[in-house]
């Protein structure tokens, strides 16, 4: 996603142009069967993310309740290398994507870089020990629509309570139309479980809210969305409320020392814990 401010739209947004919410599960679809995945596909995970789950372990231990592997969701994972990723720091990690010809890639990426991982996947890319000691998790790549409830049963074995520890969006919610957030924010809040935290790295900050995309400007988006339980369709003329009525509690807010040049230094992830879990931590 490479349309900064003050320029000519992309061929992104032009795809986009003029293209109503039914539609966009087809737009997304024909990119990846004309093969324009490079319009935003950086080819690594989110050095963001690995810091993350290297460095917080005071939060990613305590997922999944140490009796089991904590499950993980990247929803419109692309060709999944976060969810790789994932999987070999131990998750047992779901990546969803809308696009069977994504979901072929990302199976594909998956069999080459399970096999061989690379230095990327962790923090210190010399870590030989911390590599060895991490038993990898299970990956599974699912075609479904974010928004529709159906491809939740390929994700659960029968009897399962189901749910997500970690999710992370990346990339996901910039990708929606405006009219979207609040159903993205309602979908997260179903899928999250109790004792789980939904991760976002939040992209881009930098671009006007009224500029169109996607990438869709989201300084202020998720706060609103998650702890205001407003529809996320703000413009920044009104200042942030100090939340506590919407559906998560932010936990952590952390400036990566590490993101993608894409971000250009304004990235920041964000940790949402469910209002009752973090109330009662
Ligand atoms: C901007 S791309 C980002 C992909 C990936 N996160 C990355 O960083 O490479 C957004 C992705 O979301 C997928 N997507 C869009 N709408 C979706 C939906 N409703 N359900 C699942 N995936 C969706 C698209 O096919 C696309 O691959």
């Amino acid at each position: 996603m490479t349309h900064p401010n003050n320029q000519p739209p992309g061929r992104l947004i032009t795809h986009f142009a003029n293209r109503d919410r039914q539609s966009q599960k087809v737009c997304w679809s024909e990119l990846w069967d004309s093969d324009q995945a490079d319009l935003w596909d950086r080819g690594m995970p989110s050095p963001a993310l690995v810091d993350f789950i290297t460095t917080r372990r005071d939060i990613i231990d305590c997922l999944g309740g140490g009796r089991r592997r904590p499950r993980a969701l990247v929803p419109g994972c692309g060709r999944g290398y976060d969810v790789v990723m994932l999987a070999l720091h131990g998750f047992d990690a779901v990546g969803l994507e809308v696009s069977q010809t994504a979901v072929n890639a990302a199976r594909a990426y998956a069999e080459a870089e399970l096999s061989d991982p690379s230095a990327y996947n962790f923090a210190d890319e010399n870590d030989e020990k911390g590599r060895a000691t991490c038993q990898p998790g299970t990956v599974s790549f699912v075609c479904g629509d974010f928004f529709q409830r159906d491809w939740e049963t390929g994700c659960f074995a029968p009897g399962d309570d189901g749910g997500f520890d970690l999710i992370y969006d990346y990339t996901f919610l910039c990708a929606l139309l405006p009219e979207m957030r609040k159903d993205w924010a309602q979908r997260m809040q179903e899928l999250v479980r109790p004792t789980g935290v939904l991760v976002c790295l939040e992209f881009p900050l930098y671009k006007d809210l009224k500029a169109d995309g996607p990438p869709w400007g989201l300084q202020g988006v998720h706060w609103n969305l998650l702890a205001e339980g407003g529809d996320g369709r703000i413009d920044g003329s009104a200042a942030a409320t100090d939340g506590g009525r919407g559906p998560f509690t932010r936990v952590a807010y952390i400036k990566p020392p590490r993101s993608y040049e894409m971000g250009r230094g304004t990235d920041m992830l964000s940790v949402w814990a469910p209002q009752e879990w973090a109330q009662n931590a």
